[in-house]
């Protein structure tokens, strides 16, 4: 056990330093793309065609308005000297920017080659424990004997997957620097730039794949978890955001839309105004959406409509409420492993981007562990313990003990989620259940600055700075007046007269007024367009 755990550590580390130098790389490739693209404009102005002074109309305009000036630039073959001085500059200073960043990229790329050699030697040693603690078991049941290995292999062949596309990604960039002159045909550098930027692109695809490794999470909360509450949490610093559960019945009947006003991709129901979920371009890469699901079909119906502008999708497995268990969705899937196959089989099979889900504490901590085996077996990238069972109410003491039980038995990442209150117990509840990630839910409703290392701030301060961000972000008012009474109840009481009027409130115009924020609620309003003039279906 303690080889394995060994074992992973250092992938880990590797994995991390690995990351370090593609970053680095990428940002060295994204630099030198801009060099090329200098040399490209550069080049056109040197290679622009001369005037044809034979055409009737050309020898008119000549005619007409003929100065020094004009004389001696047709005399120079149409090329303004200072221009055309500028231009060669500027292809020379690009030329040899692009052969810095061969230099530099080369350097990095043998430092990648080290780690993922070592990350070779990594799963070569794993297989070795592997087969020596099955060898040692070889007399306990075969669920024991056959226990996978798999985060070492995982991690050392995206190491090496990765390393070969740089790799390639390298050669073609020494060709294109290679046959770079100053007689470079623009058709020429057209092909290059769009190769270059094609990698670029592909490597963005390869490397910014969910990591569940070291994350501060923000929890699915129905109500809370919209997308003014997830920008405001990966401000002051989760790392993942997740969005609050939707029940698949309702996203089957919604649209995509494009709202280019307030920067954001809906999903609304169709033939109604009524927005159902809401996302931006700026947390494509950390958002997961929860759906609330009991069906693999209708599930995969679901998550196919917003696949593609998130970060992963997450079955909800630990709902209590009346209406989850009662439609089958939720905790009810607990006791239906079968279901639950199903479901994420299903996902995984037909979906690109990772599929996870969230489970609650069964009734005895066997019973947790088999589920979570079973789980993991399904191939999810990790799995969310929330430490309490379904009878438990939020006051009752969420269980740590327990969710260490799930992550000694599995080998995929686990979040552990329950009582995390403070920033310390991050660090408290991983020490505790040894778990690779933390999920945070009331903790951070009531204090979304919870998540930053700096400490929390006055819970004021983050109450108006939500309120501009609903306004921002253009949402929901019932669900912005829900999470400021959550957190007013909780520091305070509804029954002051400020809980009294954001009961009153219609509008966000109306708790623009209550916080004297109507300046900035007018500004965002007015640099708007009319939103309803610009939306359209994509
Ligand atoms: C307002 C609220 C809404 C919630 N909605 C969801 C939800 O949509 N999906 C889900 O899986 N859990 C939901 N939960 C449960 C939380 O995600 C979390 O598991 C639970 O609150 C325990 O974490 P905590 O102790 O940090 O609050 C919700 C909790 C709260 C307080």
């Amino acid at each position: 056990m303690e080889a394995r755990n060994e074992g992973k550590q250092k992938i880990f580390e590797i994995f991390k330093e690995f990351m370090t130098g593609i970053t680095k790389l990428e940002e060295l490739g994204n630099a030198a793309n801009n060099f090329l693209l200098r040399f490209q404009q550069g080049l056109s102005i040197l290679q622009r065609p001369p005037i044809v002074t034979s055409s009737k109309l050309i020898e008119n305009i000549i005619k007409k308005n003929e100065t020094r000036r004009l004389k001696s630039y047709i005399e120079a073959g149409c090329i303004n000297i200072h221009d055309a001085a500028q231009s060669t500059r500027a292809l020379r200073t690009s030329l040899s920017g692009l052969s810095d960043h061969l230099i530099k990229a080369q350097c990095l790329l043998r430092e990648l080659e080290r780690l993922a050699d070592e990350a070779g030697l990594g799963m070569e040693t794993a297989a070795q424990v592997d087969k020596e603690s099955s060898d040692e078991l070889v007399t306990c049941d075969e669920e024991t004997t056959t226990l996978p290995f798999p985060e070492v292999t995982e991690y050392a062949t995206l190491i090496a997957v990765v390393y070969s596309m740089m790799k390639q990604n390298y050669a073609m960039q020494e060709k294109i620097v290679r046959s770079l002159s100053f007689k470079s045909s623009s058709g020429e550098l057209e092909t290059y730039t769009l190769m270059w930027a094609f990698f670029v692109a592909a490597f963005d695809v390869a490397t910014k794949m969910m990591d569940y490794q070291n994350k501060l999470v923000l929890a699915p909360m129905v109500r809370v978890g919209t997308l003014s509450f997830r920008m405001l949490a990966a401000e002051y610093g989760a790392d993942i955001t997740y969005g609050e559960e939707i029940i698949d019945h309702k996203l089957v009947k919604c649209e995509r839309r494009i709202n280019v006003a307030s920067g954001t991709i809906e999903f609304v129901e169709k033939g109604t105004e009524n927005l159902v979920f809401s996302t931006c371009d700026e947390e494509r890469n950390r958002v997961v959406f929860q759906l609330g699901t009991s069906d693999a079909v209708r599930a995969l119906k679901a998550s196919e409509i917003v696949c593609n502008d998130v970060a992963a999708v997450d079955i909800n497995m630990g709902c209590p409420k009346a209406f989850s268990i009662q439609g089958g969705m939720g905790a009810a899937l607990l006791s239906k492993p079968e279901l639950i196959h199903d479901i994420l089989a299903t996902l995984k099979r037909n979906l690109d981007v990772p599929v996870t889900c969230k489970i609650r504490l069964l009734k005895s901590p066997a019973d947790t562990v088999e589920l979570a085996r079973r789980i993991e077996k399904l191939g999810v990238p990790a799995l969310a313990v929330h430490g309490r069972k379904v009878a438990d109410r939020p006051r009752d003491p969420a269980k740590w003990d327990e969710i260490a039980d799930v992550v000694a038995a599995l080998s995929i990442p686990v979040i552990a989620n329950g009582d995390v209150l403070e920033y310390g117990d991050f660090s408290r509840i991983k020490a505790a259940t040894g778990a690779a990630s933390v999920m945070v839910a009331r903790g951070a409703m009531w204090n979304a600055s919870i998540f930053s290392p700096k400490g929390k701030s006055h819970w004021e301060d983050v109450k108006k700075k939500y309120l501009r961000k609903s306004i921002l972000w253009n949402d929901d008012v019932k669900s912005t007046k829900y999470t400021i009474k959550e957190m007013i109840a909780h520091h305070s009481c509804l029954e002051l007269p400020e809980g009294k009027s954001i009961s009153k409130a219609d509008t966000l115009e109306d708790l623009a007024q209550l916080y004297e924020l109507e300046d900035y609620y007018w500004t965002v309003k007015n640099i708007r367009p009319l939103t309803h003039d610009l939306n359209y279906v994509l």
